[in-house]
């Protein structure tokens, strides 16, 4: 008799079983409590963005979002539709290539640059998560783009195209950030060196007991900006004052969200927002987030021009490269990886 295959894709396993593996179980204490969670339309600022260069009502907006939520849906971004669908298309024919097909870009890595893999790092946690992710990397481009999977035959063409629209988005919201704090429109452009941009294509399989476990538990992000796909299934949750809100699918507006660096480049003004993918029971869930990084030898710290004797210090400096190995090695836990380069208190 032929050995069935080892499974290391969830997709896979997930297609033929009705309960979730002991390894998928949270324990009781940090389930996702699904009925506790907040579910009305518009639970976190929606932004027109058409006028953003230009209007200084666009960029309060955005700083007021940035301060009170940590994260924002923009429409009016300038991405053509046509762009936004082959994205989305493609991404669900790549999961639905046959797993030896899938399997040709797998790795348990953190450190490839272009890697499918399953639930968060399966090689440091202890739970796993209900989630398969293919990783790439996309800037600059040309050096990345012949790692990428080949198959689908338009993959390449259209998450190149994807990618290079997508820049320019975050191009324009750091300078929108960098101005609603009081700085120059390019300092956090300047603060990032030469800026690292990759990309995640989330597939969470429908799971026959979402209450147990989760697609991607409360974490925040390490990264300067993350602008966020999703397809029309609900999943996304955000943490605001102590409760969690449902973010539900709007088409044609990504969801963009302040990572871990620009709270200390902004000296706390402005928060890195806990968030997590929760799963169900009845379709399969696609999300597409962008993140935007420093260089890895980029030596972030808080602007100067945001300290003074009401607001101290509260970041030691540190390269970007040291906070990224941080937070994949500890997994995602609650608590966040900023606490670790916290100043040292005043005495
Ligand atoms: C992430 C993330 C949310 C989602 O990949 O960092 O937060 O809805 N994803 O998939
Ligand atoms: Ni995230």
């Amino acid at each position: 008799m032929a050995v069935a295959p080892h499974k290391v894709l969830l997709l896979d396993l997930a297609s033929n079983i009705n309960r979730v593996p002991s390894n998928y179980i949270r324990p009781i204490s940090d389930r996702p409590n699904l009925d506790k969670v907040d579910s009305i339309d518009a639970s976190i600022p929606l932004i027109d963005l058409h006028d953003v260069t230009g209007s200084n009502d666009v960029v309060q907006q955005i700083g007021r979002a940035c301060k009170d939520y940590g994260f924002f849906q923009v429409k009016n971004h300038g991405i053509p539709d046509e762009v936004i669908n082959n994205m989305m298309q493609v991404s669900r024919e790549f999961f639905s290539m046959p797993q030896s097909e899938r399997l040709k870009s797998y790795s348990d890595d953190p450190s490839k640059t272009t890697r499918l893999s399953t639930s968060f790092n399966v090689k440091t946690e202890k739970v796993s998560n209900w989630r398969d992710f293919l990783r790439l990397h996309c800037y600059p481009l040309e050096d990345y783009l012949h790692e990428w999977p080949s198959s689908p035959t338009s993959f390449r063409e259209d998450v190149a195209e994807y990618s290079r629209r997508i820049r320019k988005v975050a191009l324009r919201l750091l300078e929108a950030i960098s101005e609603s704090l009081g700085l120059e429109r390019d300092y956090i452009d300047r603060a990032l060196g030469k800026h690292g941009q990759h990309m995640a294509l989330n597939y969470y399989p429908p799971c026959p007991q979402p209450e147990l476990t989760y697609g991607l538990p409360g974490h925040a992000d390490p990264n300067v900006i993350t602008i966020l796909l999703q397809d029309d299934v609900p999943g996304l949750q955000v943490l605001n004052n102590g409760k969690w809100l449902a973010v539900n699918p709007i088409p044609h507006t990504f969801i963009i969200n302040i990572g871990d660096q620009i709270q200390v480049l902004s000296n706390d003004r402005y928060k890195s927002v806990l968030h997590r993918a929760v799963v169900n029971s009845y379709k399969e869930r696609i999300s597409i987030p962008t993140f935007y990084c420093p260089s890895p030898e980029a030596i972030i710290a808080p602007a100067p021009k945001l300290i003074d004797e009401e607001h101290p210090c509260q970041y030691k400096s540190f390269t970007y490269t040291e906070y990224y190995q941080k937070f994949w090695n500890r997994g995602l836990a609650k608590e966040t990886c900023l606490d670790l380069f916290r100043a040292t208190p005043y005495i």
